[in-house]
Protein backbone atom coordinates (compact mmCIF):
# COMPACT_ATOMS: atom_id res chain seq x y z
CA UNK A 1 0.00 0.00 0.00
CA UNK A 2 1.14 3.74 -1.00
CA UNK A 3 1.94 5.13 2.76
CA UNK A 4 0.39 8.11 1.71
CA UNK A 5 -2.90 5.91 1.34
CA UNK A 6 -2.09 5.14 5.56
CA UNK A 7 -3.02 9.33 6.40
CA UNK A 8 -5.93 9.27 8.93
CA UNK A 9 -8.77 11.17 7.09
CA UNK A 10 -8.72 13.84 10.03
CA UNK A 11 -9.98 17.11 7.74
CA UNK A 12 -13.71 17.75 8.11
CA UNK A 13 -15.61 20.61 6.49
CA UNK A 14 -19.51 21.78 7.01
CA UNK A 15 -22.42 21.11 4.79
CA UNK A 16 -22.50 22.30 1.49
CA UNK A 17 -25.86 23.57 0.54
CA UNK A 18 -27.98 21.12 -2.24
CA UNK A 19 -26.09 18.26 -1.50
CA UNK A 20 -25.91 15.16 0.56
CA UNK A 21 -23.01 15.03 3.23
CA UNK A 22 -20.51 14.90 0.95
CA UNK A 23 -17.04 14.01 0.90
CA UNK A 24 -14.42 16.17 -1.70
CA UNK A 25 -11.63 13.69 -3.51
CA UNK A 26 -8.19 15.48 -5.03
CA UNK A 27 -8.00 16.19 -8.77
CA UNK A 28 -5.31 12.84 -8.71
CA UNK A 29 -8.44 10.52 -8.09
CA UNK A 30 -11.30 12.23 -10.36
CA UNK A 31 -10.31 10.38 -13.56
CA UNK A 32 -9.85 7.20 -11.30
CA UNK A 33 -13.21 7.63 -10.25
CA UNK A 34 -14.91 8.76 -13.31
CA UNK A 35 -13.54 5.87 -15.06
CA UNK A 36 -15.41 3.73 -12.98
CA UNK A 37 -12.65 2.66 -10.61
CA UNK A 38 -14.77 1.57 -7.28
CA UNK A 39 -12.26 2.64 -4.42
CA UNK A 40 -11.47 5.74 -3.24
CA UNK A 41 -7.82 5.71 -0.73
CA UNK A 42 -7.35 7.97 2.13
CA UNK A 43 -4.73 9.71 0.49
CA UNK A 44 -7.19 10.24 -2.39
CA UNK A 45 -9.75 12.38 0.17
CA UNK A 46 -9.13 16.11 0.47
CA UNK A 47 -11.95 16.67 2.89
CA UNK A 48 -15.03 15.00 4.44
CA UNK A 49 -17.91 16.73 6.05
CA UNK A 50 -17.90 16.62 9.63
CA UNK A 51 -21.35 13.86 11.22
CA UNK A 52 -20.61 11.32 8.78
CA UNK A 53 -21.22 7.86 10.10
CA UNK A 54 -19.64 4.51 9.28
CA UNK A 55 -20.48 3.26 6.03
CA UNK A 56 -23.10 6.15 5.19
CA UNK A 57 -23.60 6.74 1.76
CA UNK A 58 -22.04 10.01 0.58
CA UNK A 59 -21.94 12.71 -2.17
CA UNK A 60 -18.87 12.27 -3.83
CA UNK A 61 -17.20 16.01 -5.18
CA UNK A 62 -14.04 17.45 -6.59
CA UNK A 63 -12.23 20.35 -5.76
CA UNK A 64 -14.12 22.39 -7.85
CA UNK A 65 -17.48 21.43 -6.25
CA UNK A 66 -18.73 18.98 -9.41
CA UNK A 67 -20.25 15.70 -8.82
CA UNK A 68 -18.65 12.87 -9.42
CA UNK A 69 -21.18 10.00 -7.91
CA UNK A 70 -22.06 8.21 -4.63
CA UNK A 71 -20.57 5.92 -2.14
CA UNK A 72 -19.96 4.11 0.91
CA UNK A 73 -17.81 6.35 3.12
CA UNK A 74 -15.76 5.23 6.34
CA UNK A 75 -13.13 7.29 7.51
CA UNK A 76 -11.57 4.71 9.79
CA UNK A 77 -11.50 1.76 7.52
CA UNK A 78 -8.78 0.58 5.23
CA UNK A 79 -10.40 1.50 2.01
CA UNK A 80 -12.63 4.96 3.30
CA UNK A 81 -14.43 5.26 -0.33
CA UNK A 82 -16.30 2.43 -1.65
CA UNK A 83 -18.30 3.87 -4.91
CA UNK A 84 -21.63 2.69 -6.02
CA UNK A 85 -22.76 5.08 -8.98
CA UNK A 86 -21.48 8.07 -10.71
CA UNK A 87 -25.47 8.93 -11.23
CA UNK A 88 -27.66 11.06 -8.71
CA UNK A 89 -29.54 8.37 -8.02
CA UNK A 90 -31.18 6.94 -4.46
CA UNK A 91 -28.95 4.38 -2.36
CA UNK A 92 -32.22 2.20 -1.96
CA UNK A 93 -33.76 -0.76 -2.20
CA UNK A 94 -34.38 -0.08 -5.77
CA UNK A 95 -30.87 0.86 -6.39
CA UNK A 96 -30.08 -2.86 -5.33
CA UNK A 97 -32.53 -4.58 -6.86
CA UNK A 98 -31.24 -2.88 -10.60
CA UNK A 99 -27.86 -4.14 -9.33
CA UNK A 100 -29.08 -7.74 -8.66
CA UNK A 101 -31.46 -7.78 -11.86
CA UNK A 102 -28.00 -6.12 -14.07
CA UNK A 103 -25.81 -9.00 -12.44
CA UNK A 104 -28.66 -11.65 -13.20
CA UNK A 105 -28.24 -10.93 -17.03
CA UNK A 106 -25.01 -10.64 -16.97
CA UNK A 107 -24.44 -14.12 -16.63
CA UNK A 108 -27.65 -15.41 -18.67
CA UNK A 109 -26.76 -18.33 -20.70
CA UNK A 110 -23.22 -18.21 -19.44
CA UNK A 111 -23.54 -20.79 -16.70
CA UNK A 112 -24.30 -24.37 -17.54
CA UNK A 113 -24.78 -27.61 -16.37
CA UNK A 114 -24.75 -26.60 -12.85
CA UNK A 115 -27.54 -25.19 -10.33
CA UNK A 116 -25.37 -23.48 -8.08
CA UNK A 117 -23.67 -20.13 -9.59
CA UNK A 118 -22.22 -17.04 -7.83
CA UNK A 119 -25.00 -14.39 -8.22
CA UNK A 120 -23.09 -11.28 -7.02
CA UNK A 121 -19.09 -10.94 -7.28
CA UNK A 122 -19.08 -7.23 -5.21
CA UNK A 123 -17.40 -4.56 -7.32
CA UNK A 124 -17.55 -6.56 -9.70
CA UNK A 125 -21.09 -6.63 -9.93
CA UNK A 126 -21.50 -2.62 -8.94
CA UNK A 127 -22.10 -3.60 -5.58
CA UNK A 128 -19.19 -2.92 -3.40
CA UNK A 129 -18.60 -5.49 -0.46
CA UNK A 130 -21.50 -7.83 -1.70
CA UNK A 131 -20.88 -11.58 -2.62
CA UNK A 132 -23.83 -14.13 -3.06
CA UNK A 133 -23.75 -17.21 -4.61
CA UNK A 134 -26.97 -19.75 -4.73
CA UNK A 135 -27.36 -23.26 -4.61
CA UNK A 136 -30.41 -24.44 -5.81
CA UNK A 137 -32.47 -22.89 -3.69
CA UNK A 138 -30.32 -21.56 -0.85
CA UNK A 139 -28.63 -18.19 -0.92
CA UNK A 140 -25.18 -17.95 1.00
CA UNK A 141 -24.74 -13.68 1.61
CA UNK A 142 -22.05 -12.10 2.61
CA UNK A 143 -21.47 -8.33 3.96
CA UNK A 144 -17.81 -6.93 3.99
CA UNK A 145 -18.08 -3.59 4.66
CA UNK A 146 -19.63 -0.86 7.07
CA UNK A 147 -22.15 0.64 4.18
CA UNK A 148 -23.14 -2.60 3.22
CA UNK A 149 -23.97 -3.40 7.37
CA UNK A 150 -25.76 -0.40 7.35
CA UNK A 151 -27.89 -1.18 4.52
CA UNK A 152 -27.75 -4.86 5.38
CA UNK A 153 -31.73 -4.82 5.22
CA UNK A 154 -32.15 -3.25 1.73
CA UNK A 155 -30.09 -5.36 0.17
CA UNK A 156 -31.23 -8.35 1.74
CA UNK A 157 -34.61 -7.18 0.28
CA UNK A 158 -33.28 -6.79 -2.97
CA UNK A 159 -31.43 -10.38 -3.36
CA UNK A 160 -34.43 -12.26 -1.81
CA UNK A 161 -36.88 -10.61 -4.37
CA UNK A 162 -34.75 -10.74 -7.47
CA UNK A 163 -33.07 -14.69 -6.80
CA UNK A 164 -36.20 -15.32 -5.92
CA UNK A 165 -34.14 -17.82 -3.26
CA UNK A 166 -36.27 -19.57 -0.90
CA UNK A 167 -33.98 -19.59 1.83
CA UNK A 168 -30.56 -18.31 3.00
CA UNK A 169 -27.46 -18.02 5.47
CA UNK A 170 -24.91 -15.41 5.82
CA UNK A 171 -21.11 -16.60 5.83
CA UNK A 172 -19.82 -13.16 6.71
CA UNK A 173 -16.89 -13.93 8.80
CA UNK A 174 -14.18 -12.59 6.61
CA UNK A 175 -10.99 -10.41 7.63
CA UNK A 176 -11.81 -7.36 5.65
CA UNK A 177 -14.65 -6.71 7.76
CA UNK A 178 -12.47 -6.36 10.81
CA UNK A 179 -10.22 -4.08 8.50
CA UNK A 180 -13.88 -1.88 8.46
CA UNK A 181 -14.00 -2.42 12.29
CA UNK A 182 -17.09 -4.89 11.99
CA UNK A 183 -17.93 -8.10 14.27
CA UNK A 184 -17.80 -11.22 11.91
CA UNK A 185 -21.61 -12.38 11.46
CA UNK A 186 -23.04 -16.05 10.22
CA UNK A 187 -26.85 -16.96 10.34
CA UNK A 188 -29.76 -17.61 9.35
CA UNK A 189 -31.22 -15.35 6.92
CA UNK A 190 -34.71 -16.07 5.99
CA UNK A 191 -36.19 -19.43 4.64
CA UNK A 192 -35.54 -23.09 5.92
CA UNK A 193 -31.63 -23.53 5.39
CA UNK A 194 -30.70 -27.29 5.76
CA UNK A 195 -27.58 -28.01 7.55
CA UNK A 196 -26.38 -29.43 4.27
CA UNK A 197 -26.51 -27.65 0.98
CA UNK A 198 -27.31 -29.62 -1.76
CA UNK A 199 -26.39 -28.15 -5.43
CA UNK A 200 -25.47 -30.58 -9.17
CA UNK A 201 -22.32 -29.69 -10.86
CA UNK A 202 -22.56 -31.82 -14.03
CA UNK A 203 -23.12 -35.21 -13.13
CA UNK A 204 -21.84 -34.78 -9.65
CA UNK A 205 -24.64 -34.38 -6.76
CA UNK A 206 -22.67 -32.36 -4.36
CA UNK A 207 -22.87 -31.03 -0.94
CA UNK A 208 -21.96 -29.26 2.27
CA UNK A 209 -22.37 -28.07 5.79
CA UNK A 210 -23.23 -24.62 5.87
CA UNK A 211 -21.57 -23.46 9.25
CA UNK A 212 -18.29 -25.34 8.59
CA UNK A 213 -17.71 -24.86 5.23
CA UNK A 214 -15.06 -22.54 4.47
CA UNK A 215 -16.27 -18.83 2.66
CA UNK A 216 -19.60 -18.83 1.88
CA UNK A 217 -18.98 -22.81 1.60
CA UNK A 218 -17.82 -24.07 -1.98
CA UNK A 219 -15.17 -22.75 -5.02
CA UNK A 220 -17.52 -22.47 -7.70
CA UNK A 221 -15.09 -20.14 -9.06
CA UNK A 222 -13.27 -23.75 -10.19
CA UNK A 223 -15.99 -25.17 -11.91
CA UNK A 224 -14.49 -24.62 -15.27
CA UNK A 225 -11.14 -26.29 -14.28
CA UNK A 226 -12.25 -29.22 -12.61
CA UNK A 227 -13.81 -29.75 -16.67
CA UNK A 228 -10.96 -29.32 -18.41
CA UNK A 229 -8.78 -31.36 -16.24
CA UNK A 230 -11.06 -34.17 -15.20
CA UNK A 231 -11.49 -34.23 -19.73
CA UNK A 232 -7.66 -35.04 -19.61
CA UNK A 233 -7.68 -37.91 -17.55
CA UNK A 234 -8.81 -41.72 -18.47
CA UNK A 235 -9.92 -44.37 -16.60
CA UNK A 236 -7.60 -46.26 -14.01
CA UNK A 237 -5.03 -43.25 -14.51
CA UNK A 238 -3.68 -41.62 -11.19
CA UNK A 239 -5.02 -38.27 -9.89
CA UNK A 240 -3.80 -35.95 -7.13
CA UNK A 241 -6.12 -32.98 -5.80
CA UNK A 242 -3.57 -30.45 -4.35
CA UNK A 243 -5.17 -28.26 -1.47
CA UNK A 244 -8.43 -30.10 -2.30
CA UNK A 245 -11.14 -28.47 0.18
CA UNK A 246 -14.04 -31.00 -0.02
CA UNK A 247 -12.24 -32.58 -3.59
CA UNK A 248 -14.03 -30.99 -6.39
CA UNK A 249 -10.90 -31.62 -8.87
CA UNK A 250 -10.65 -35.34 -7.38
CA UNK A 251 -14.38 -36.10 -7.75
CA UNK A 252 -14.86 -35.19 -11.15
CA UNK A 253 -11.46 -36.94 -12.03
CA UNK A 254 -13.01 -40.15 -10.11
CA UNK A 255 -16.53 -40.01 -12.10
CA UNK A 256 -14.15 -40.12 -15.29
CA UNK A 257 -12.71 -43.68 -13.74
CA UNK A 258 -9.36 -42.13 -12.24
CA UNK A 259 -8.18 -43.29 -8.95
CA UNK A 260 -7.50 -40.08 -7.19
CA UNK A 261 -5.75 -39.18 -4.06
CA UNK A 262 -6.77 -35.06 -1.89
CA UNK A 263 -4.81 -33.08 0.08
CA UNK A 264 -5.94 -30.87 2.87
CA UNK A 265 -5.26 -29.43 6.16
CA UNK A 266 -9.10 -28.74 7.07
CA UNK A 267 -9.99 -32.21 8.36
CA UNK A 268 -13.70 -31.24 7.82
CA UNK A 269 -13.43 -30.66 4.49
CA UNK A 270 -11.91 -33.73 3.98
CA UNK A 271 -14.90 -35.71 5.77
CA UNK A 272 -17.14 -34.14 3.64
CA UNK A 273 -14.84 -35.64 0.20
CA UNK A 274 -15.51 -39.08 1.91
CA UNK A 275 -19.54 -38.60 2.09
CA UNK A 276 -19.94 -36.73 -1.05
CA UNK A 277 -18.00 -39.78 -2.81
CA UNK A 278 -19.92 -42.10 -1.50
CA UNK A 279 -23.05 -40.36 -2.44
CA UNK A 280 -22.16 -40.37 -5.51
CA UNK A 281 -20.80 -44.06 -5.07
CA UNK A 282 -17.24 -42.89 -5.98
CA UNK A 283 -14.05 -43.84 -4.48
CA UNK A 284 -11.57 -40.92 -3.63
CA UNK A 285 -8.33 -40.99 -1.47
CA UNK A 286 -7.59 -38.55 1.05
CA UNK A 287 -3.87 -37.45 2.71
CA UNK A 288 -4.61 -34.84 6.05
CA UNK A 289 -1.90 -32.86 6.45
CA UNK A 290 0.10 -29.91 4.99
CA UNK A 291 0.71 -29.80 1.30
CA UNK A 292 3.99 -29.66 0.91
CA UNK A 293 4.69 -32.19 3.59
CA UNK A 294 2.44 -34.31 2.33
CA UNK A 295 3.82 -34.07 -1.17
CA UNK A 296 7.28 -35.21 0.20
CA UNK A 297 5.59 -37.83 1.45
CA UNK A 298 3.93 -39.20 -1.56
CA UNK A 299 7.79 -38.62 -3.40
CA UNK A 300 9.23 -41.19 -0.70
CA UNK A 301 6.48 -43.40 -1.35
CA UNK A 302 7.60 -42.93 -5.21
CA UNK A 303 4.31 -42.41 -6.13
CA UNK A 304 3.26 -41.60 -9.94
CA UNK A 305 0.58 -39.69 -11.13
CA UNK A 306 -1.05 -38.50 -14.78
CA UNK A 307 -2.78 -35.42 -13.43
CA UNK A 308 -1.87 -32.82 -10.35
CA UNK A 309 -4.09 -29.70 -9.52
CA UNK A 310 -2.40 -27.09 -7.03
CA UNK A 311 -4.98 -24.88 -6.14
CA UNK A 312 -3.60 -23.28 -3.24
CA UNK A 313 -5.64 -20.51 -0.90
CA UNK A 314 -4.64 -17.00 -1.62
CA UNK A 315 -0.80 -17.36 -0.56
CA UNK A 316 -0.16 -13.21 -1.49
CA UNK A 317 -2.05 -10.86 0.23
CA UNK A 318 -0.42 -8.29 -0.53
CA UNK A 319 1.83 -7.58 -3.21
CA UNK A 320 5.07 -8.11 -0.58
CA UNK A 321 3.56 -11.65 0.04
CA UNK A 322 4.50 -12.30 -3.73
CA UNK A 323 8.25 -13.90 -3.18
CA UNK A 324 7.02 -16.11 -0.89
CA UNK A 325 4.20 -17.47 -2.79
CA UNK A 326 5.93 -18.30 -5.22
CA UNK A 327 8.58 -20.24 -3.26
CA UNK A 328 5.46 -21.70 -2.12
CA UNK A 329 4.75 -22.84 -5.61
CA UNK A 330 7.69 -23.87 -6.92
CA UNK A 331 8.41 -26.34 -3.76
CA UNK A 332 4.96 -27.78 -4.53
CA UNK A 333 5.39 -27.89 -9.02
CA UNK A 334 8.47 -28.90 -8.50
CA UNK A 335 7.56 -32.52 -6.22
CA UNK A 336 4.27 -32.87 -8.70
CA UNK A 337 6.29 -32.71 -11.62
CA UNK A 338 8.92 -35.39 -10.37
CA UNK A 339 5.90 -37.42 -9.87
CA UNK A 340 4.05 -36.64 -12.95
CA UNK A 341 4.16 -39.36 -15.44
CA UNK A 342 5.25 -38.26 -19.53
CA UNK A 343 2.41 -37.03 -20.80
CA UNK A 344 0.91 -35.75 -17.83
CA UNK A 345 -0.89 -32.57 -17.41
CA UNK A 346 -0.28 -30.25 -13.72
CA UNK A 347 -2.77 -27.45 -12.93
CA UNK A 348 -1.40 -25.05 -10.93
CA UNK A 349 -3.98 -22.06 -9.93
CA UNK A 350 -3.25 -18.77 -7.97
CA UNK A 351 -6.63 -16.82 -6.37
CA UNK A 352 -4.41 -14.21 -5.61
CA UNK A 353 -5.35 -10.81 -7.46
CA UNK A 354 -1.00 -10.08 -6.61
CA UNK A 355 -0.12 -12.98 -8.12
CA UNK A 356 -0.14 -12.96 -11.92
CA UNK A 357 0.07 -15.53 -14.80
CA UNK A 358 4.02 -14.57 -15.23
CA UNK A 359 4.61 -15.36 -11.45
CA UNK A 360 2.97 -18.84 -12.09
CA UNK A 361 5.20 -19.52 -14.91
CA UNK A 362 7.97 -18.41 -13.44
CA UNK A 363 7.79 -21.08 -10.30
CA UNK A 364 6.89 -23.07 -12.90
CA UNK A 365 9.70 -22.71 -14.90
CA UNK A 366 11.96 -22.93 -11.94
CA UNK A 367 9.83 -26.24 -10.95
CA UNK A 368 11.00 -27.84 -14.20
CA UNK A 369 14.33 -26.98 -13.83
CA UNK A 370 14.60 -28.53 -10.00
CA UNK A 371 12.53 -31.40 -11.61
CA UNK A 372 14.70 -31.74 -14.46
CA UNK A 373 11.18 -31.96 -16.28
CA UNK A 374 10.80 -30.29 -19.73
CA UNK A 375 7.25 -29.49 -20.27
CA UNK A 376 4.85 -27.63 -22.49
CA UNK A 377 2.28 -25.04 -21.81
CA UNK A 378 -1.14 -26.08 -22.86
CA UNK A 379 -3.25 -23.47 -21.82
CA UNK A 380 -3.87 -20.26 -19.59
CA UNK A 381 -6.99 -20.01 -18.23
CA UNK A 382 -9.10 -17.25 -16.18
CA UNK A 383 -12.12 -17.07 -13.83
CA UNK A 384 -15.62 -18.25 -15.05
CA UNK A 385 -17.85 -15.47 -16.16
CA UNK A 386 -20.28 -15.69 -13.25
CA UNK A 387 -17.15 -14.03 -11.20
CA UNK A 388 -16.65 -11.27 -13.98
CA UNK A 389 -13.50 -10.02 -14.73
CA UNK A 390 -14.50 -6.29 -15.32
CA UNK A 391 -12.13 -4.25 -16.98
CA UNK A 392 -12.52 -0.28 -14.79
CA UNK A 393 -11.90 -3.16 -12.17
CA UNK A 394 -8.23 -4.33 -12.09
CA UNK A 395 -8.45 -6.13 -9.01
CA UNK A 396 -11.35 -8.24 -10.34
CA UNK A 397 -9.31 -10.66 -12.28
CA UNK A 398 -7.98 -12.72 -9.13
CA UNK A 399 -7.97 -16.66 -10.74
CA UNK A 400 -5.84 -17.76 -12.98
CA UNK A 401 -4.32 -20.74 -13.87
CA UNK A 402 -1.87 -22.63 -16.18
CA UNK A 403 -2.16 -25.77 -17.43
CA UNK A 404 0.98 -27.90 -18.06
CA UNK A 405 2.25 -30.88 -19.84
CA UNK A 406 5.22 -32.89 -19.19
CA UNK A 407 7.14 -33.94 -21.67
C1 LIG B 1 -8.66 -22.52 -2.86
S1 LIG B 1 -9.05 -23.77 -1.72
C2 LIG B 1 -9.10 -25.19 -2.75
C3 LIG B 1 -10.39 -25.37 -3.50
C4 LIG B 1 -10.54 -26.69 -4.19
N1 LIG B 1 -9.48 -26.94 -5.15
C5 LIG B 1 -11.91 -26.85 -4.85
O1 LIG B 1 -11.98 -26.98 -6.08
O2 LIG B 1 -12.91 -26.85 -4.12
C6 LIG B 1 -7.55 -23.96 -0.83
C7 LIG B 1 -7.53 -25.11 0.16
O3 LIG B 1 -6.20 -25.20 0.68
C8 LIG B 1 -6.27 -25.69 2.01
N2 LIG B 1 -4.99 -25.39 2.67
C9 LIG B 1 -4.52 -24.18 3.07
N3 LIG B 1 -3.24 -24.28 3.51
C10 LIG B 1 -2.91 -25.58 3.40
C11 LIG B 1 -1.74 -26.33 3.68
N4 LIG B 1 -0.64 -25.73 4.17
N5 LIG B 1 -1.74 -27.64 3.44
C12 LIG B 1 -2.83 -28.26 2.94
N6 LIG B 1 -3.97 -27.62 2.65
C13 LIG B 1 -4.01 -26.30 2.86
C14 LIG B 1 -7.49 -25.02 2.59
O4 LIG B 1 -7.98 -25.76 3.69
C15 LIG B 1 -8.44 -25.01 1.36
O5 LIG B 1 -9.28 -26.11 1.42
Amino acid sequence: MNPANKKPISKTVPGRPGLGKTVTVKAQALRRLRGRYPFGHAGDILDAQAGIESGEVVDVIGEDRSFVGRGYFNAGGATPLRMLTLEREDIDEGFYRRRVREAISRRSGQIHGTDAMRVLHAEADGLSGVVADQFGEVLAVQLRNAGTERHRELILGALKKETGAGAAYERSDVGERRREGLEPVTGLLWGEVPERIRFREDELQLFFDWQSAQKTGFFLDQRDNRRMLAGLVKPGQQFLDVYSYTGGFSLHAALRGAQTVAIDKDAAALGILEAVAHANKLTAGARLGDALEVLAQLEREKRRFDAVVLDPPTLAKRRDDVPNAKRVFTTAAASALKMLNPGGHLLISTCAHYLKVDDLLDAARVAAGEAGAAAQVVAVTYQPADHPFMLAVPESLYLKSVLLRKE
